[in-house]
């Protein structure tokens, strides 16, 4: 009976061995098969990104192939929103950004947090809102506390306040604004760091390299948290850009947010063929408008690589093909401002990008 009892507890032991052992196999092979980025994101020496839609990801097999081979890091475009994460008070829905950190874990890619305090997506909960100034700290401090606990360890950065100012230091006007006053940002800081101690914490904003009155502003901003005690870690710039902002303002923004001791972040570029206050209705792409975006974008990699490394948090594109662009929402107006045409075949863009990666670097 020993006997038997004895090779039982053998077999059982090693059934559980030969069970792990095909588990660990399994995961192996998972691995294995999770491709990691070969393309852009393999050859820069720091993160190249994208805004990933969801939805998109599921149904698009070609949009889905494009960011698993090309990019290191990606932004949710929507999911991580608080529309998205608190659709109803105290009510978090987690789903969909869970799902998106799990594809970007498969596939090797950082996964920046946008943006824990913005003006844009809420719910409509918060716009209609009632409560004295007290109430409304303790919302803002509340979605940033439970969403960064939340994703503790998995999201590293975060964009912890988006745009907040008007083209200076004159803040916006926004909700968080009208209730708290010009300290929000200060508080959403503190209680960013309070929740997640490890993470990075940015100011995102646009038009930062767009002459230098909203870059000054900001950086006055970033200045006076400083002197509060407030640690701020990176600035992104979202760089919405069109193909008349002259280079010198954006080597100027690059810089100028580097020598404060910033990461730089260039969070949401976009490159728009058609040219601010000059001409806003193309039809279509011509040639030498895509050699300009060709010239553009391999001019603002070779800037960035002129940053200090460890400054150089990445640059990340808001969609990979022209038919994804936030842009295009207004369907009278046409735009093709990312790397990847509508087919995802690359565009001169693409290869300005390659050749911003390789420029010798004369400092
Ligand atoms: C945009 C998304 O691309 C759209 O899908 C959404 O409808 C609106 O927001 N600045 C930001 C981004 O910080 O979050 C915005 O993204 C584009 C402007």
């Amino acid at each position: 009976m020993r006997h038997i009892n004895l090779t039982y507890t053998k077999l059982f032991r090693s059934s559980r061995l030969g069970c792990y052992s095909v588990w660990f196999a399994l995961l192996l092979l998972t691995a294995a098969c999770a491709r990691r980025p070969t393309g852009l994101g393999a050859q820069a020496s720091f993160p190249v990104g994208t805004c990933v839609n969801l939805n998109k990801l599921r149904a698009n097999p070609a949009y889905r192939a494009t960011i698993e081979r090309e990019f290191t890091s990606i932004t949710a475009e929507d999911v991580m929103k608080m529309d998205s994460l608190q659709p109803r008070p105290n009510e978090f829905t987690w789903a969909s950004a869970d799902a998106l950190l799990r594809f970007a874990r498969q596939h090797h890619q950082r996964v920046h947090g946008h943006a824990l305090v913005w003006s844009g997506a809420l719910p409509k909960w918060v716009l209609q809102f009632k409560g004295d100034t007290a109430a409304w700290d303790q919302l803002l401090r509340q979605h940033i506390t439970t969403t960064m606990h939340h994703f503790k360890g998995r999201v590293k950065a975060w964009d912890v306040v988006n745009e907040a100012l008007e083209n200076d230091d004159t803040f916006n006007r926004t909700i968080w604004y009208e209730h708290l006053g010009p300290g929000y940002v200060a508080h959403a800081f503190q209680y960013a760091r309070q929740a997640d101690p490890e993470a990075l914490l940015f100011y995102n904003d646009f038009d930062l390299e767009n002459g230098p009155s909203k870059l000054n502003g900001t950086l006055r901003l970033l200045a006076r948290l400083k002197a509060q005690g407030i640690k701020v870690d990176g600035v992104g710039l979202q760089m919405h850009a069109s193909l008349n902002v002259p280079f010198s303002s954006i080597t100027e923004a690059f810089q100028k947010i580097a020598a404060q001791g910033y990461l730089v972040h260039v969070s949401e570029m976009d490159v728009q063929l058609n040219r601010y206050g000059q001409n806003d209705a193309l039809t279509q792409p011509t040639p030498a408008l895509l050699a300009e975006q060709r010239d553009y974008v391999r001019t603002v990699v070779a800037a960035y690589r002129k940053l200090p490394p460890a400054q150089q948090y990445g640059i990340t594109f808001w969609g990979v093909s022209d038919g994804d662009t936030w842009l295009r929402s207004n369907p009278r107006h046409p735009e093709w401002p990312l790397l990847f045409d509508d087919k995802y075949q690359p565009k001169p863009a693409y290869e300005g990008f390659r050749e911003g990666l390789t420029a010798p670097l004369t400092r």
